[in-house]
């Protein structure tokens, strides 16, 4: 299967589930972007952003959902702000969340990650990649270079993500055994139908879903394959995902979830 192909079939997976998040998610998160100044990011990553520095960066972020994790960043004074997304249902969402919180300065962007136009390239400060992306990519070292080309020199990009060994796990509730089943070091896609409503936990027949384990090697050497410096690594036990609940409970600590920080050359 080609990469074009699996992200073609992704987009028609994630618009499918759109409407479910929708549902579980909208009227919850425009009562509190209401709030002025709303931020929905966990500590670690706030206290990333912060060491960073975003007040009055210009950020992007690759494969942006419905916005709210922007949202919060342009909330911590961010100056403009751009969110990337392949599912325009997610996109309409991000634009509604934005109106709620008078976010006159975040923009939307429906495409796919790997065609965002040359008009963004060197526009940012900070590019950002935020749980439950980095899977779904058929192909990092053309991702990392997206994310070299839209930062300016000098720019950051930081990586808060689930840790690649959780991959191997099937999902499941606290109470569920842990059922490890994938190959850590088999990158090739796997597929699922099994829906991705991971906020209201039903299934459903899907359409088809592609997925990769991107070893964490392979991840820190193809965002070095650019002009990256790495300045921050840290592999970690807190679960940031919607998956693996049992994971969190059970046995032995794995690293559970990962930041990751480069830097352009100025
Ligand atoms: C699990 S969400 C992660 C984003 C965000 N951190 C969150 O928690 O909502 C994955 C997002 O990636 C988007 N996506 C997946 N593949 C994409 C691609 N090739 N181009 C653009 N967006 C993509 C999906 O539409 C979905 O909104």
């Amino acid at each position: 299967m080609k990469n074009d192909e699996i992200t073609a079939a992704n987009r028609v997976a994630w618009e499918e589930a759109a409407p479910l998040h929708r549902e579980q998610n909208m009227p919850r998160l425009l009562e509190r972007f209401r709030q002025p100044g709303y931020s929905c990011l966990d500590e670690i990553e706030t206290s990333i952003l912060n060491d960073i520095g975003v007040g009055g960066k210009s950020v992007a972020q690759l494969c942006c959902n419905n916005g709210r994790e922007l949202i919060s960043v342009r909330n911590m004074g961010a100056d403009r702000c751009v969110g990337f997304d392949g599912s325009a249902d997610f996109i309409a969402q991000a634009r509604e969340i934005a109106a709620a919180a008078s976010a006159s300065n975040c923009e939307f962007e429906c495409c796919d990650l790997y065609d965002i136009a040359p008009g963004f390239d060197a526009s940012f400060d900070l590019v950002t990649v935020t749980i439950g992306v980095l899977g779904w990519m058929p192909d990092l070292a053309e991702f990392f270079a997206v994310a070299d080309r839209l930062l300016k020199p000098g720019g950051t990009l930081f990586i808060y993500e689930q840790h690649p060994i959780m991959e191997m796990i099937e999902p499941g509730k606290q109470d569920e055994p842990v059922i490890w089943n994938y190959d850590y070091f088999d990158p090739t896609p796997n597929v699922d139908t099994e829906g991705l409503d991971y906020y209201g936990g039903s299934t459903y027949e899907s359409k088809p879903l592609y997925w990769m384990i991107h070893k964490m090697s392979d991840v820190i050497m193809a965002a070095l394959g650019n002009s990256f410096s790495l300045v921050h690594f840290e592999e970690r036990p807190g679960h940031i995902s919607n998956t693996w609940y049992n994971v969190e409970h059970q046995g032995p600590l794995l690293p559970m979830s990962y930041t990751l920080v480069f830097t352009k050359p100025s």
